[in-house]
């Protein structure tokens, strides 16, 4: 097996996982150890030997591109995600909507409590007081984001389905945050366009994309024009479950995600992190 076969075996592993919850990465690593354990010629036996013994002592991936020089990141197999969830604060109110979500069409949908808590790390940050959300499903991310806004706070959910709707204006009712919640039910591309023909161009602080993937650079390109100076724009799923980085890989979806990442890498209107937590989220901050 060459070693693109192996690369390959690996990612087809990797997705035959459902939706990344934060633990298949380590799986990949498990199998991709042994994959090149058997597959490698003897020279290269010694990377895997070394990745090997530090299989159960120290969960790491290691850059294959040598210019990295062998640097490493930590891997988090499902003990460590869990230790991960248990250093989470995570608010009584959220943890109920979570575990009603759970039973619901779609559940995998939601952001995970450690997304949840940067999202709202983040707005805390930069104080923000206006937001926008692309992609509200049952309100999980959203009610994270309105819990920490101040009392004259304003929060955009941009949302097409009415029944995940009606799940989350019950929990921001519940919350006692509704009136900082305008839920706008709808395409959310129009939403924003309908925002900036409203004069609200520059007048946010913060916004979450997480809805349509292909729509990604059409709802960057509006929410550019809608984010302050210094704001933030928070992209969800960059990393799709690990098929960005799969040549082999190309339905649409993918394709769009990967040309989003591009563009962005490109793009001289913003600063950028891509951030390896949930799928990936990368951070941009208008220049
Ligand atoms: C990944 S979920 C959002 C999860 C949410 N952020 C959370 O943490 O619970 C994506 C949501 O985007 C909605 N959506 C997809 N395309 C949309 C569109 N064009 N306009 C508005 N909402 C859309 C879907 O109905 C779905 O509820």
């Amino acid at each position: 097996m060459s070693s693109r076969m192996v690369l390959r075996c690996t990612n087809s592993f990797a997705l035959s996982q459902p939706k990344f919850n934060g633990c298949f990465f380590p799986l990949i690593y498990h199998i991709n150890v042994s994959a090149l354990t058997r597959h490698v010629p003897a020279t290269a036996l010694s990377f895997c030997q070394l990745q090997a013994s530090n299989l159960h002592d120290s969960p790491v991936t290691v850059a294959s591109d040598v210019r990295y020089g062998g640097k490493q990141i930590i891997s988090v197999d499902s003990p460590l995600y869990d230790y991960i969830l248990s250093n989470i604060r995570e608010p009584k109110i959220l943890h109920e909507l979570r575990e009603e979500t759970a039973t619901m069409r779609g559940s995998q949908m939601q952001v995970s409590p450690d997304q949840a808590q940067l999202l709202a790390m983040l707005v805390q940050i930069l104080g923000a007081k206006r937001c926008i959300e692309v992609g509200t499903y049952t309100g999980y991310s959203s009610l994270a984001v309105a819990l920490v806004l101040p009392e004259e706070g304003h929060l955009v959910a941009c949302e097409r389905d009415g029944k995940s709707i009606e799940v989350a204006k019950r929990y921001y009712d519940q919350a006692g945050v509704s009136h900082k919640v305008d839920v706008r039910h709808g395409l959310a591309a129009d939403t924003l366009k309908s925002l900036i023909q409203n004069g609200e161009s520059c007048r946010y602080d913060f916004a979450f994309v997480d809805a349509e993937k292909r729509m990604y650079q059409e709802y960057f390109e509006l929410l550019l024009q809608l984010v302050r100076v210094g704001g933030l724009i928070v992209v969800d799923n960059v990393l799709w479950h690990g098929r960005v980085a799969d040549p082999l890989v190309n339905d649409s979806k993918t394709l769009s995600i990967r040309n989003f990442n591009q563009n962005l890498m490109e793009d001289k209107r913003v600063d950028i992190s891509m951030v390896p937590i949930g799928d990936g989220m990368t951070i941009c901050r208008k220049r």
